[in-house]
C-alpha cells in the first residue's frame, strides 16, 4: 500500500490552481486500489494567515465541499481537519527540537517576506510571526505523523516536502532507526504552476485567482475573460508557449484538443475567442462537480458528520504513532 496524502490552507475559496495541483491528482491517487489516502483541511496554517474567525470558518466549508464534490469518497480516504488531530502539534513540538535554524531561514515564504520587508527598508522581521517561521515544520508534522510515501502538490510547496524529508531523516539518524517513512513530493509535470490571470502563478496572496465553484459559471467566465493577453489582434499568431490562457488550457484538455487549440492560436485566432474556448472546456469539467458542491454548501452538519468520522479514523494512526515517539524521546510513563 503507498500512503498518499494531503491538505490545504483554509484562508480562502478554492480556486483553478488548487484543483489541477492537488485536488484533482490526489482524488485520481485516492481511487487506486494500492493507495490509501489521507486528505486534510490544514486549519492551524490558516491561522498563520488570518485572525479573522468568519473568513476561516467559511473557508474551511468550501474547502471540504469542494474535495467531496471532486469526487473524495470518505468511505475510502480518510477525509479530516488538523486541527481534529491533537496529535500534530505534539509532533510538532518534538520536530521543532531537531529542526535546524538555518534551515528554516531558507523557506521560501519566510524569505519572502523578509526580502519584502529590508526592499522597503524595513527591519528585516518586522510584521514576521513565529508562526510563518515555524510553517515547514508544522507541515512536516501533518505529513510524518501518518507514514506518508507521496505528497500530490504543486510545484510551490515541494521546498516543504523536502524539509518533512529532512526532518524525518535527522530524526531516524539520531536515534538509530526507521522510525518515520521519508515522504515524497508527487507532482504533476503538465500542471505544476497554473498561472493565474496576469500571468505569475495562480495564488491567494497574488490576487489573482479563478474561483473552482464560487459565483458559478457566469463568475468563472468573467474571470477568464480577464485574463491579460498580448495586444495582438485577430488574425495574427499568437505564441502559444508564452500565453497564461494556453497553460490553463492545456491543464484541463486531451493532447488532441491541446493540439488543435495551439494550432489555432498560431493560425491567429482572436483573444476573445479564445477565452471562450477556454471557458467552454473548463466549464465542461466543473458543471457537474459545481452541482454537487451546492447541494453539499447546502448542508454542513452532513459534512461536519464525515469530518468527525475522519477525525477519528485519523487519530487512529497518529495517537500510536506519537505514543511511539514519546517512548523513543524517554517520555514514556515510569515504570
Ligand atoms: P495551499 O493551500 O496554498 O495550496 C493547496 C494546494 O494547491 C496547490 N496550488 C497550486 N498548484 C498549481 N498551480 C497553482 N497556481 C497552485 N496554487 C496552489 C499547492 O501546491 C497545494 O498543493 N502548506 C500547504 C498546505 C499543507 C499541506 C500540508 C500540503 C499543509 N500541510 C501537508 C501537503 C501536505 C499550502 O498552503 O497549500
Amino acid at each position: 500500500q503507498t500512503r498518499v496524502l494531503t491538505g490545504i490552507t483554509t484562508t480562502g475559496t478554492p480556486h483553478l490552481g488548487n484543483y489541477v495541483g492537488a485536488i484533482r491528482p490526489a482524488v485520481a491517487a485516492s481511487r487506486r486500489a494500492d493507495v490509501d489516502a489521507f486528505f486534510f483541511m490544514a486549519d492551524y496554517h490558516a491561522l498563520i494567515k488570518s485572525d479573522d474567525a468568519a473568513r476561516i470558518e467559511r473557508s474551511r466549508l468550501e474547502i471540504a465541499a469542494t474535495w467531496l464534490a471532486a469526487g473524495l469518497d470518505p468511505a475510502r480516504a480518510t477525509f479530516y481537519r488538523q486541527s481534529d488531530i491533537p496529535e500534530i502539534p505534539e509532533l510538532t513540538w518534538y520536530l521543532t527540537c531537531i529542526a535546524s535554524k538555518g534551515m528554516l531561514n531558507r523557506a521560501h515564504a519566510y524569505k519572502a517576506a523578509v526580502d519584502k520587508n529590508a526592499a522597503a527598508g524595513e527591519d528585516p522581521d518586522a510584521g514576521i510571526t513565529a508562526g510563518l517561521y515555524m510553517y515547514p515544520v508544522l507541515m512536516a508534522a501533518d505529513i510524518l505523523a501518518f507514514d506518508a510515501h507521496q505528497v500530490p502538490v504543486g510545484r510551490d510547496q515541494i521546498q516543504h516536502i523536502e524539509m518533512a524529508r529532512d526532518l524525518g531523516q535527522r530524526f531516524n539518524h539520531l536515534h538509530g532507526r526507521e522510525f518515520f517513512v521519508l515522504p515524497q513530493a508527487l507532482i504533476e509535470e503538465q500542471v505544476a504552476t497554473l498561472p493565474g490571470l496576469d500571468g505569475r502563478k495562480m495564488s491567494k496572496s497574488y490576487d489573482n485567482t479563478i474561483p473552482l465553484f464560487a459565483g458559478g459559471s457566469k463568475a468563472l467566465r468573467e474571470a477568464i475573460m480577464r485574463i491579460v493577453t498580448d495586444s495582438r489582434a485577430p488574425g495574427e499568431p499568437k505564441d502559444p508557449d508564452d500565453c497564461a490562457l494556453f497553460t490553463m488550457f492545456r491543464a484541463f484538455a486531451s493532447e488532441a484538443e491541446t493540439a488543435a487549440f495551439r494550432r489555432a492560436l498560431l493560425e491567429g485566432l482572436g483573444w476573445g475567442e479564445a477565452k471562450q474556448v477556454l471557458y467552454e472546456r473548463i466549464e465542461a469539467d466543473v458543471a457537474p462537480l459545481r452541482e454537487r458542491y451546492d447541494a453539499l454548501m447546502a448542508d454542513p452538519a452532513a459534512i461536519e458528520v464525515i469530518l468527525q468520522e475522519g477525525a477519528r479514523k485519523a487519530r487512529a494512526i497518529a495517537t500510536p504513532k506519537v505514543a511511539g515517539l514519546r517512548e523513543v524521546l524517554g517520555l514514556r510513563e515510569m515504570r
